[in-house]
């Protein structure tokens, strides 16, 4: 081609494309595929810019050059290297973005803390993901086990004590299951109080171990509210009522002027393995529709507690912390002690409950995640003796 030729013809007058050193992956695998390659160095199109800048690609970012959107470009600031432009912006706004907008991280708080936490729901499970308002620092001196058995029943012994009927020196509480987790953190929290008389109620059984927390002990099944006049004939103070049922109306007959009940459980609907719609219906039923007129005649006060819709339906979790708080300084102070019926390994968790619903259990039942499962009992003779029933029917029904 002549020197005129070349002058007439628009690709000899182009420039040759610059191009770039890129990290490409060459095809489907692992780091063998990579390859550094060159490449058309891009261009940049409206809107994006040159500077010293950080920014984030989509793709195509291991090159010399990249172009990318001026929405996706910060400037970098005049002390800071390529180096650490390049090393900062992925990793850093990940974990920023996941500890102070997802985590809610606040000051005072660390990870890795030993913390005991609120779950709504899927709480039984090795690892829950909890909202840091429903979260409280563990103490030094607190086990995991203690951890697990303290908030549920001691925030609500503590709420139902002393901000709602708030106990003062000399009066008396009626209280059942006292050899629950509640009934337990109850006697213990009354206990720090002079001068406070104590009713309650377990299963026979469970007397012998827990008849020193208490005055005056009585099976759920005697007539209780007898058992009390004849020892305190004008009532109590502060009823605790977690069963419901017909058991409402005989806590708020034994109330003495100025006294107070609080309905917190409902026990008496378990009649099964389950709830059942019937016995909650006669529960329902059961229950003496009171005027406010006959409490205003009488001076009672009825009242009612629900931790769980107080901290997840209400909001009030800045409430809940502060009780938390009280109580986490009581543990550490010594002045109360979950007591621990048993902990299970998650595999042993229908045994758990079965211990639970026969109503053994004294204090809290613990589901532990580090727990090891108990070994099963094998018998082949009953495996054999099944099977060997199997076959025989099996010959039964060819033979018919
Ligand atoms: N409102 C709230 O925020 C809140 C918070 C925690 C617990 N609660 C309620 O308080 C109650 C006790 O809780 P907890 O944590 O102390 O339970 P827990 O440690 O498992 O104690 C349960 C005890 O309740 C007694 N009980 C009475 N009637 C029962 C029935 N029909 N079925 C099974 N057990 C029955 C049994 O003791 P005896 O056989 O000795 O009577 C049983 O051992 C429950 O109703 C629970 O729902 C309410």
């Amino acid at each position: 081609m002549s020197t005129e030729e070349q002058k007439e013809s628009p690709e000899a007058a182009a420039p040759a494309p610059r191009e770039v050193k890129c990290v490409v992956l060459t095809g489907f695998g692992g780091p063998k595929m990579v390859r550094c390659q060159k490449k058309p160095e891009p261009s940049a199109k409206e809107g994006e810019i040159g500077d010293r800048v950080i920014g984030f690609c989509d793709y195509k970012a291991w090159s010399e050059v990249v172009a990318i959107p001026s929405q996706f470009v910060y400037k970098m600031p005049e002390n800071m290297s390529f180096q650490d432009g390049a090393a900062l912006p992925m990793s850093y706004l990940t974990a920023y973005i996941l500890l102070f907008d997802i985590a809610n991280l606040r000051q005072g708080q660390s990870i890795g803390d030993r913390v005991i936490g609120f779950c709504d729901y899927k709480a039984w499970s090795e690892v829950v993901a909890i909202p840091s308002q429903f979260v409280y620092k563990m103490p030094e001196n607190m086990s995991f086990q203690d951890g697990a058995a303290l908030p549920m029943s001691y925030l609500t012994a503590y709420i139902l004590l002393f901000d709602i009927a708030n106990l003062r020196q000399g009066q008396s509480v009626f209280t059942h299951s006292v050899g629950g987790g509640v009934g337990i953190a109850v006697t213990q929290l009354c206990h720090m109080m002079e001068d406070v008389k104590l009713f309650g109620t377990a299963s026979y059984q469970k007397h012998e171990a827990v008849k020193a927390n208490v005055d005056h002990l009585f099976d759920h099944v005697v007539d209780y509210p007898q058992e009390v006049r004849k020892l305190s004939p004008e009532g109590v103070d502060i009823f605790l009522d977690c069963l419901c049922g017909e058991d409402a109306n005989k806590g708020i007959s034994l109330l003495k002027p100025m006294g107070k009940y609080i309905l917190y459980g409902s026990s008496s609907i378990v009649t099964g393995e389950t709830k059942s719609f019937f016995s909650f219906a006669k529960s329902w039923w059961q229950v003496d529709k009171i005027s406010p007129i006959k409490l205003y005649d009488e001076n009672k006060t009825i009242a009612g507690f629900q931790l769980r819709h107080l901290l997840h339906k209400q909001g009030q979790h800045q409430y809940v912390k502060e009780i938390m708080n009280k109580l986490i300084k009581l543990y550490s102070d010594g002045k109360i002690r979950p007591c621990i019926d048993s902990a299970w390994a998650f595999e042993d968790v229908g045994e758990a409950m079965q211990k639970m619903q026969d109503r053994k259990n004294i204090g809290k039942i613990i589901l532990d995640p580090t727990l090891e499962p108990k070994p099963k009992p094998v018998s082949p003779a009953r495996t054999h003796t099944t099977s060997q029933c199997s076959e025989d029917k099996e010959n039964t029904e060819d033979q018919q």
